[in-house]
C-alpha cells in the first residue's frame, strides 16, 4: 500500500497524519471525529480556544461542510484554490464543536500540494489542520521539522519535501459585509482586492481566552527558542555594540541589507567569520526578496536553534506591500530592544 492510501487509512480511524502543503507542513484528523480532534490539541499544547482551519480537495467538497457559501468566496475559491488562502464561513455541525473552538465558522482551504491534494481526494472529507508544531512554536516547513517536533507521537508524516511558500496561509472571513483578514499570509490584500473589492485588516490582539476573534493574532506565536530581537536600518550600530559587547553568548544576525557594507560593521566581520569551538557567532545575510525570504525564514529560526544560538538580531524588512506577511510573522518572533 503506499503512504497515501495509508494514511486514509490512519485518518478514518482516528489516528493523526502529518501532510505537506505549500506554506507548511500541517497536523492533519478527521474533523467530523472529536476523539482525533482532541489528540490533535493535546500533541500540539494548543489551547482549545484556538480554532484548527480544515482542509479540503476542492471548492465543491468545501461547500458540503459551509452552511453558507458566499459569492464573495466563490470568487475567491474559484481564483487562488488550491492555494495559502483559508476562507472563513458558516459551519455545518458535522464538523464538530472542537474543532472550531465552539465557533459557528470554520475556516476551510484547499492546499496546493499534490500528495496532500490526493490524500484529501481518496479521503473525501474534511481534515482538521493546524501546523505541525508545538504550539507557539516556528511552522515547519520539511518532513524532517516535523519529526523534530513530535517523534512518534504522529502515526505518519507523508514527506512532500520543502514547502515553497513558507509561511501560513491567508486567513480571510467572508462571513461579513466587508471581509476581514485575520492573518495576512500567501495571498495578498491587493490580490484578494482584485477580485471581490475592498477588504479590512483585522486589528488589535485577540485574548487568550475568547476565541471570539482570530487567536492567531497572539502576539507571541511562530517564535524560536532563542530570544529574537528586531531592528531598524539605523539601529545597526546598537546592534553591532551589543554582539562585540555579548562574545561570551552565541548569536546571529539576520540581515537584509549587506550589514558588510556599513562602517559599523567592519568590526564585527573578523568575529562572525571564525569558526570553530566556543560561542557561535554569525552573519546571515536573508533575501532582499519578500517570496524567497518567507520560504526560509522558519527553516533559518530552526537551524539557528539547533545551534544553541542564544540571542537572535533579526532586520525588519520595509513597511511595502509585498513585506505584509513576512513582517506580521517577524513581529510576533522578534522583541523590540
Ligand atoms: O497555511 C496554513 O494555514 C497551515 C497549513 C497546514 O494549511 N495551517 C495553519 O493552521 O496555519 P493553524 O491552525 O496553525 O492556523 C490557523 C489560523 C489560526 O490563526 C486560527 O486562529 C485561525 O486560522 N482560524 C481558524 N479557524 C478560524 C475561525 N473559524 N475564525 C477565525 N479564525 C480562525
Ligand atoms: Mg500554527
Amino acid at each position: 500500500m503506499n503512504d497515501v492510501l495509508r494514511a486514509v487509512e490512519i485518518l478514518r480511524r482516528g489516528g493523526l497524519v502529518a501532510f505537506p502543503t505549500e506554506t507548511v507542513y500541517g497536523l492533519g484528523c478527521d474533523a467530523t471525529n472529536a476523539a482525533a480532534v482532541q489528540r490533535v490539541f493535546e500533541v500540539k499544547g494548543r489551547p482549545s480556544t484556538n480554532p484548527l482551519i480544515v482542509h479540503v480537495a476542492d471548492v465543491s467538497v468545501a461547500r458540503r461542510y459551509a452552511a453558507e457559501w458566499p459569492e464573495k468566496a466563490e470568487k475567491l475559491a474559484k481564483r487562488f484554490w488550491p492555494g495559502p488562502l483559508t476562507l472563513v464561513v458558516r459551519k455545518q455541525p458535522v464538523i464538530v464543536a472542537s474543532v472550531t473552538a465552539g465557533l459557528g465558522t470554520v475556516g476551510l482551504r484547499s492546499p496546493d500540494h499534490p500528495l496532500t491534494l490526493e490524500l484529501l481526494r481518496e479521503f473525501d472529507g474534511p481534515v482538521a489542520g493546524p501546523s505541525a508544531n508545538r504550539s507557539t512554536h516556528v511552522s515547519p516547513t520539511s518532513a524532517r521539522h516535523v519529526k523534530d517536533e513530535f517523534g512518534s507521537s504522529v502515526d505518519l508524516i507523508l514527506d512532500g519535501g520543502s514547502c515553497r511558500v513558507g509561511i501560513e496561509s491567508t486567513v480571510l472571513d467572508v462571513t461579513g459585509e466587508v471581509p476581514t483578514i485575520y492573518r495576512p499570509g500567501g495571498i495578498s490584500r491587493e490580490q484578494i482586492e482584485a477580485e471581490i473589492g475592498p477588504v479590512k485588516m483585522f486589528q488589535g490582539t485577540a485574548s487568550k481566552k475568547a476565541a471570539a476573534v482570530s487567536p492567531g493574532q497572539q502576539s507571541v506565536h511562530y517564535a524560536p527558542v532563542a530570544t529574537a530581537y528586531r531592528y531598524d536600518l539605523a539601529q545597526i550600530p546598537q546592534v553591532v555594540q551589543w554582539c562585540l559587547g555579548n562574545l561570551g553568548k552565541s548569536w546571529a544576525i539576520l540581515s537584509l541589507e549587506l550589514l558588510a557594507l556599513d562602517p559599523a560593521a567592519a568590526e564585527l566581520l573578523p568575529i562572525v567569520s571564525v569558526g570553530g569551538r566556543g560561542p557561535v557567532h554569525k552573519l546571515i545575510q536573508m533575501p532582499e526578496n519578500a517570496k524567497e525570504y518567507a520560504r526560509r525564514i522558519y527553516a533559518t529560526f530552526r537551524a539557528l536553534d539547533e545551534e544553541g544560538v542564544e540571542v537572535i538580531w533579526v532586520q525588519m524588512p520595509a513597511e511595502q506591500a509585498e513585506w505584509v506577511a513576512v513582517r506580521d510573522r517577524l513581529r510576533r518572533a522578534t522583541k523590540a530592544k
